[in-house]
């Protein structure tokens, strides 16, 4: 089969096409039983930092970038909840993604809505389930809530602005570097926009002082205490990773002065500690997306010779919206 490996930690220029095997059922584990025809697959701002061993999860090389796909069920064991044929999107989680065949274990594949296409479906998981345990379990998004994110026209970005109202939010502030951006986050659905130069200022304008119930936060670095100061009483700032490239700090005080939070969010911990979470906010999530409730991601698409531009474009900034590649 073709697959995009990585062979040495030189960054995504790494990236080269091959030839290689196709994996059995219970490849490489005997739970791995379900067999899958991938035809896309996500890219997410951890597979850029994989590529230069920057990420805590670290493959052993040579290996297969990417943490989700969508595609067709080949097989299938007798009882599980897919069978060939079936139209999924699966988590390889945390590699492993850019080939044309994967194995996986069966809860981590979800079928499809027939309204959702491949690409779309390739780039819905890792996003969408984060953004849920994000606002849904350790945010605690409350209707007529208002909802600020950094990063908006990313991934994370992106799917927050989807997302958020769907659940309740009455108000979404985009967080975006340049006017481009903008607009991808308008698309995505964002009540506001604001450049990330003075966002402090342009909220508390917005919000005529009083500030945002919720930051969602995927960037980190110098704009974490500008965030803080950005939030309502009771608010929630939730952490979700450092594309800012600094981990911040914060000093407590801060958080009893103005009696609000900075949360974790840890969406693969919180599902390797909670069996079945993750067909719990499948369960939630996939109606929305059959009955349109929710817009499907609509991606920028590379085929799959050029899997190193698309992971290179999270890494240098330049990628708009969510990004896939087309394996088939
Ligand atoms: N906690 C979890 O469970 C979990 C799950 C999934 C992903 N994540 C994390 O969430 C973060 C976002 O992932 P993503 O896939 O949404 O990434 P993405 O699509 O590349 O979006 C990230 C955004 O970060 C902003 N950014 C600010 N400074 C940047 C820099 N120096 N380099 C690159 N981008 C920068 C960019 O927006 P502007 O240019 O507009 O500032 C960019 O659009 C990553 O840290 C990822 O590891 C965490």
């Amino acid at each position: 089969m073709r697959a995009i490996q990585i062979p040495r930690l030189d960054g995504p220029d790494a990236a080269e096409l091959v030839e290689i095997d196709e994996p059995r059922p219970g490849d490489p584990h005997p739970e791995n039983d379900v067999l899958i025809d991938v035809h896309a697959a996500g890219v997410a701002f951890p597979d850029a930092l994989q590529t230069r061993g920057l990420y805590q999860h670290k493959p052993e090389l040579p290996y297969i970038p990417g943490a989700e796909i969508a595609g067709i069920v080949r097989s299938a064991p007798p009882g599980a909840h897919v069978a060939a044929g079936d139209r999924v999107a699966a988590l390889t989680m945390l590699s492993g993604a850019m080939a044309e065949v994967v194995a996986l274990p069966a809860d981590r594949v979800f079928k499809l809505p027939d309204a959702v296409s491949f690409e779309a479906g390739a780039g819905l998981l890792f996003n969408d389930l984060t953004v849920h345990c994000a606002l849904r379990t350790r945010g605690r998004l409350v209707a007529g809530e208002s909802v600020l994110v950094h990063g908006a026209a990313g991934g994370i970005g992106t799917s927050t602005l989807r997302l958020a109202s769907a659940w309740g939010a009455a108000r979404t502030i985009a967080v975006v570097s340049t006017e481009d951006k903008a607009d991808v986050a308008r698309a995505a659905g964002a009540t506001d926009v604001v450049l990330a130069d003075g966002f402090k200022d342009a909220v508390k304008e917005l919000t005529g002082g009083r500030g945002v119930d919720i930051v969602v936060d995927p960037v980190g670095g110098d704009r974490f205490t500008d965030s803080l100061r950005s939030l309502a009483p009771g608010g929630r700032l939730l952490v979700i990773g450092f594309t800012g490239g600094e981990i911040p700090t914060v000093k407590v005080n801060r958080l009893l002065l103005n009696n609000v939070d900075a949360v974790g969010v840890g969406w693969g911990a919180w599902a390797a500690t909670h069996p079945g979470y993750l067909a719990e906010q499948w369960a939630e999530l996939e109606p929305m997306l059959a009955s349109g409730a929710v817009s499907a991601p609509e991606p920028v698409v590379y085929p799959l010779e050029r899997a190193g531009e698309a992971i290179a474009s999270l890494e240098d900034r330049s990628a708009k919206g969510k990004v896939v590649v087309t394996v088939r």
